[in-house]
């Protein structure tokens, strides 16, 4: 039988946010030539590193790709998404943020775009990210 340390090691966290603007748009960022999934729209996000807590994460995470600074207690849980991901199993949990300082840049993605769920329904978007789509129109 697989030991559950093992098991919890193939977990991937990722923490990704829904920037809402004051239209309701929402920011999508395009992943570089380079990256796995390249070309694809994705909500701006990544990894956790060791001993991080998600919203620690995700404030440096925007820092790093946006260049915008958050507060974590703007950092509302939205929902979250699992999925397959090779030989491991992606956790994504989706934030929401509202307040922001800074104008975000594309630091590391090919683009950035503000979408209404309308318009995200026809991009192409990372399987995991996808079925967060419907789970934020109740949102905004
Ligand atoms: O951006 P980075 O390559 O560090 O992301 C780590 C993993 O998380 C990748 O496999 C990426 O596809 C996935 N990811 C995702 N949706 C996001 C952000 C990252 O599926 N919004």
């Amino acid at each position: 039988m697989t030991k559950p340390d093992l098991a919890i090691s193939r977990i991937m966290t990722v923490v990704a946010v829904a920037l809402v603007d004051g239209d309701g748009r929402v920011l999508l960022q395009r992943r570089p030539e380079g990256k796995a999934m390249a070309g694809l729209w994705e909500f701006p996000g990544g990894k956790l590193e060791a001993g991080e807590s998600p919203e620690a994460a995700l404030v440096r995470e925007l820092r790093e790709e946006l260049g915008i600074d958050v507060e974590a207690a703007c950092l509302a849980p939205a929902t979250f998404a699992s999925e397959p991901l090779g030989d491991r199993h992606l956790l994504l949990l989706l934030y929401a943020c509202r307040k922001w300082r800074g104008v975000p840049q594309a630091l590391e993605a090919s683009a950035l775009k503000w979408a209404r769920p309308l318009e995200m329904h026809g991009l192409d978007m990372p399987p995991a990210d996808r079925p967060l789509i419907g789970l934020i129109e109740a949102l905004l």
